[in-house]
C-alpha cells in the first residue's frame, strides 16, 4: 500500500512552469528517495504536497486525496516535513522550537516525551535551553527532525537534512532515520549526495526539469545513470 501518492503534478510560480507532471508513490513504510540536481524542482514538489504552494492534480496520502487540504491539516494528518534550510526560529530555545511540532498532533496534546526525544538527539538534552540560533547546522537539523516528530507522523518528509552538514553528523542522521523506519515509518528523503541516500534509500526517483525521467529499487537503480543527474 502506498501512503502517498502524486498524479501528473503541475505546478507553476506565476507565469513560469515547475513541475511538468509529477507522478510518484512512496509505499509504506519504506524510504522513497527523490535526487536531482539544483533548481529541477525538487522543494517546489515537497511544498506542494505540504500544501505551502498549491495544485489542483491529485495528491493522496492514505489513498485519500488532500490535495484541498490546508498545510495545518495535512500535517495533521500525519505528514511532517523537515524544510530546506530547516526553519528553526533562532529566538526560541532548543525546547520551544520542538514544542511547536506538537501542534501537528492530531490530538490535543501539547507536550512530548522528552525521554524519547533525546535519546534519539542527545545533543538536543544538552542544549534543552538554548537558543536555536546559536546552534550548529548540523544541530538545527537534528531538531528540525525532533520537531517534526513530536508531531507523531506517519510519513516524514526531510528536503536535503545533509546540506551543510558535517559528516559526522549525518551518519549520526542516518542511524536515527534507519530506527525510525524499523519501528514502522514511512520516509521521502530528498538528497543530492549520494552516498548518505545509500545509507537509506529503498527506492529512488530521478527529477529532471520538473518531472520524473528514472525510477527503481536500490537493486535495479543505474547508479552511474543516476549520477549523470546529479552532476552539472
Ligand atoms: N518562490 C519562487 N518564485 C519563483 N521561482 C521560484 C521560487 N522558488 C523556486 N523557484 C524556481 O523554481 C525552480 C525549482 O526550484 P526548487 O524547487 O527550489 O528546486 P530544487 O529544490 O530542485 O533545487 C528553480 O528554477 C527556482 O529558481
Ligand atoms: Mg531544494
Amino acid at each position: 500500500m502506498n501512503i502517498l501518492e502524486t498524479r501528473n503534478i503541475q505546478v507553476a510560480y506565476g507565469q513560469t512552469q515547475i513541475l511538468w507532471g509529477m507522478d510518484m508513490q512512496a509505499k509504506r513504510g519504506k524510504v522513497t528517495t527523490i535526487m536531482g540536481r539544483n533548481g529541477v524542482g525538487k522543494t517546489t514538489f515537497l511544498r506542494t504536497i505540504m500544501g505551502l504552494l498549491r495544485t489542483k492534480d491529485p495528491i493522496l496520502f492514505n489513498g485519500e486525496e488532500i490535495q484541498k487540504r490546508s498545510t495545518y491539516k495535512r500535517a495533521k494528518k500525519g505528514i511532517g516535513y523537515v524544510p530546506q534550510g530547516r526553519e528553526i526560529i533562532s529566538k526560541l530555545t532548543v525546547y520551544e522550537n520542538i514544542l511547536i511540532g506538537t501542534e501537528s498532533r492530531s490530538d490535543s496534546v501539547r507536550s512530548f516525551d522528552e525521554d524519547e526525544i533525546y535519546g534519539m538527539f542527545p545533543i538536543l538534552k544538552d542544549f534543552r535551553n538554548r537558543l536555536g540560533g546559536n546552534l550548529s547546522g548540523g544541530q538545527q537539523q537534528q531538531l528540525a527532525i525532533a520537531r517534526a516528530l513530536v508531531g507523531k507522523p506517519d510519513l516524514l518528509i526531510l528536503d536535503e537534512p545533509t546540506e551543510g552538514i558535517q559528516p559526522s553528523i549525518t551518519l549520526e542522521i542516518a542511524g536515527v532515520l534507519n530506527q525510525l523506519v524499523e519501528h514502522g515509518m514511512s520516509i521521502l528523503l530528498v538528497e543530492q549526495k549520494l552516498d548518505f541516500a545509500r545509507l537509506l534509500s529503498d527506492y529512488y526517483y530521478i527529477m529532471d526539469r520538473g518531472k520524473v525521467v528514472r525510477h527503481a529499487d536500490k537493486d535495479t537503480i543505474d547508479f552511474d545513470e543516476l549520477k549523470t543527474y546529479l552532476s552539472v
